[in-house]
């Protein structure tokens, strides 16, 4: 086999500029993003059936490597060889759910949920973490950093931590919620609060790492989205390597669905899969350059100013761009974008199935009703939505939601000035207050089954 080397990403070259796998750079010499070929041999029939016997086996063993389901799946991972220096966390295995609810909600009958959110940090920033922070040990960084919405720099911080390294975080103040930004103070993360948005924060960390002793971890790092194909490889390996239909994943800074376009390639490079699943990219309506070229069927960026309630995806300038585009046209995808009621609906039916989600993985959800009603996605078609981060992460969304008090400016001020308030449709779950006497709970809780 060949050896990875970094390779620009884009435009088709004759010779192009091969950069080694260990050389800390972020960008080619003319400013493009960095991927890591890996030159995946095709293999027979009989060399895939061993693999997947092997992956199987692994999934019996205590040994982190093989538990963790990232690095079960090692041999999609070259650049990391020797796998001796391996910072995990057991993260990846994160289930798929069958979702009886939101598919009646979105008028179908195959949906799946596959939630990331149950990964150790509650993202699905994870993936890519333990082999980003990995090549960082393996490079020999003290220092990593990186510019977040809450959910790159809990994962950094986390898997900083366990490698020994110190962390430095950068996010835009007062616009992540509470429960990422608990994360990263607890792990021992120096936490810069930047007066501006997610992409003045980007600038401004990238900046920083280019000029010494700072190795940047944000998903610009190709070593992450190395790490984020395993989400598609595992996914694949649970549904017995039958490719679902579509594959429907949030869109911010882009690195998820574009490790999923370079996962699909290289396992049909592999002859591990023969149908490559449709990769949906959802956007929140007011975060949405990915979809705005998309309609123009003009492959370039133009940034937005972002705004949104699902702050995770509140990026108006995503670094990954290209490498979506590819994904999306590579898979014969779509892109697609969603309002702040539809996420808010939709947020609250993964919630009622029992599993719950952070508002920008319930784009998947808005964004597969969406796809439903304009007869892209086909009621018998299977789809599987990757609900990237846990209940857990913004609770003061969900909470405001229920009492109907959610507005689209976080802090509220605008509410007075009339700032638009978003609608929760009757699926609010209003806390009720009782008096403390049994009796009248009782009669409470009766008249209340009976609504139910
Ligand atoms: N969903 C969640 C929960 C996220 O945290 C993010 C990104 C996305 C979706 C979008 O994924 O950037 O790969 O397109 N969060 C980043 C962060 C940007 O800093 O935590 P993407």
């Amino acid at each position: 086999m060949k050896k990875p080397f970094l390779q620009a990403f884009g435009k088709e070259e004759a010779t192009p500029t091969k950069y080694p796998i260990h050389e800390i750079r972020y960008r080619s010499n003319d400013g493009r993003t960095l991927e890591v070929v890996n030159n995946i041999e095709p293999m027979d029939a009989k060399q895939v059936k061993a693999m997947k016997e092997l992956f199987d086996k692994r999934l019996t063993s205590f040994d982190p490597i093989n538990k963790s389901g990232v690095w079960r799946y090692r041999e999609f991972l070259p650049a990391f060889k020797p796998f001796d220096t391996v910072v995990t966390m057991c993260e990846g295995n994160t289930t798929i759910f069958s979702m009886p609810i939101c598919a009646r909600f979105c008028g179908t009958n195959n949906l799946f949920a596959k939630h990331q959110g149950l990964n150790p940090t509650g993202s699905f920033k994870d993936n890519g973490m333990t082999t980003a922070v990995t090549m960082a040990k393996k490079l020999g960084a003290k220092m990593v950093a990186c510019a977040s919405t809450g959910n790159t720099s809990a994962s950094m911080a986390a898997y900083a931590a366990r490698a020994g390294m110190q962390s430095i975080v950068f996010i835009p103040d007062g616009q992540i919620a509470y429960g990422k930004l608990s994360q990263s103070l607890d792990y021992g993360a120096l936490t810069i609060q930047i007066d501006g948005d997610f992409d003045a924060a980007m600038d401004i960390v990238e900046d920083i790492s280019n000029r010494g002793s700072i190795y940047l971890l944000n998903s610009i790092n190709p070593y992450r989205i190395e790490g984020q194909k395993t989400i598609m490889i595992e996914m694949l390996h649970q549904l017995g390597w039958e490719s679902p239909d579509w594959v429907v994943v949030p869109g911010g800074n882009l690195g998820n669905s574009s490790s999923f376009g370079k996962a699909f390639s290289e396992l049909k490079q592999a002859g591990f899969i023969k149908k490559i699943p449709k990769i949906a990219v959802i956007q929140a309506e007011g975060a949405n350059p990915l979809y705005k070229s998309y309609i123009a069927k003009n492959p370039v960026l133009t940034p937005v100013h972002a705004h949104t309630r699902a702050t995770a995806i509140k990026i108006g300038n995503p670094v990954s761009f290209d490498k979506a585009w590819f994904a999306v046209e590579s898979t014969h995808g779509i892109v697609e974008q969603v309002t702040e009621d539809e996420i808010a609906a939709a947020k609250s039916m993964v919630g009622r199935d029992g599993i719950g989600c952070e508002p920008a993985s319930a784009t998947t959800v808005a964004g597969c009703k969406k796809l439903v009603s304009k007869g892209v996605i086909k009621k018998s078609e299977t789809a599987v939505c990757i609900l990237t981060g846990h209940l857990l992460k913004d609770p003061d969304y969900t909470v405001e939601f229920h009492q109907d008090e959610l507005y689209l400016d976080a802090d509220r001020k605008s509410s007075v000035s009339g700032t638009q308030k978003i609608k929760t449709k009757g699926l609010s779950n209003r806390p009720v207050k009782l008096p403390a006497n049994a009796n009248k709970i009782l009669s409470y809780i009766e008249k209340w089954s009976k609504t139910k």
